[in-house]
């Protein structure tokens, strides 16, 4: 896979739905643990999904098989483009857009279900992107935002030994505090760990006064 520059300077040479799909069994059963984990924060059988920090489709491809629509965003073109690819493989149909989280191309209450999955604690701003998460999802829809419960030190060893490779640098401590912070007016319903791989999804509910 040719490498990707992401926002804040890193490379990220890692196509995660190639991971889960055939890479050691490690990564397999992390991938597994993690989806699993994403699909019960989701509930999106049979609801429009939002996916921003799509990557190419680790999660968006499996949540599209019970979905009645799927939409996965991407600062990079090549990741949108295997997500492309992988949907097509898997005979699902996601549509797959280029784009910034911090500048979503949807109007306000587009989507159900609207997930952020290991992308907040990678950007030096992660406010734009959760209060553009909370703009398109619709009142009492699901926003899920979800990553590696980095302060938990055994846990993200485990993270670290189970995908062989260098774990991106926080730049976000993930927690529920900073989360809320970011999000102007949304409440916590629940909050899901993993805990042998590290990996925490919380939900959270949009509220809206009637009229705005
Ligand atoms: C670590 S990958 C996670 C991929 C996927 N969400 C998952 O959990 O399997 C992070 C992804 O977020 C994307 N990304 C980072 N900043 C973004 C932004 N501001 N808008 C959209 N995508 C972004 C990167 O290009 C990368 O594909």
């Amino acid at each position: 896979m040719s490498r990707t520059v992401q926002p804040h300077g890193q490379i990220d040479p890692y196509d995660y739905y190639r991971a889960s799909q055939s890479g050691s069994r490690a990564e397999q059963a992390f991938h597994r643990a993690r989806l699993r984990l994403i699909e019960r924060a989701a509930e999106a059988a049979g609801r429009s999904v939002l996916d921003i920090g799509c990557g190419t489709g680790c999660l968006a491809v499996p949540l599209a098989k019970r979905a009645a629509r799927t939409v996965g965003i991407d600062l990079s073109a090549e990741h949108v483009a295997m997500l492309r690819d992988y949907a097509l493989e898997s005979g699902v149909s996601v549509e797959g857009v280029v784009g910034s989280g911090a500048e979503l191309p949807f109007p306000d209450d587009s989507f159900e279900v609207v997930l952020l999955a290991s992308v907040v604690h990678l950007v030096p701003e992660p406010g734009p992107l959760l209060r553009e998460a909370e703009r398109v999802c619709r009142p009492d829809g699901r926003l899920v935002v979800a990553g590696p419960w980095r302060w938990h030190p055994k846990a993200s060893k485990t993270v670290k030994r189970l995908l062989g490779k260098t774990v991106e640098t926080t730049t976000f401590p993930f927690t529920v505090e900073r989360i809320q912070g970011g999000l102007l007016r949304s409440r916590m319903i629940e909050r899901l760990v993993d805990r042998p791989m590290g990996y925490v999804a919380t939900v959270w509910v949009p509220e809206r006064k009637p009229g705005t």
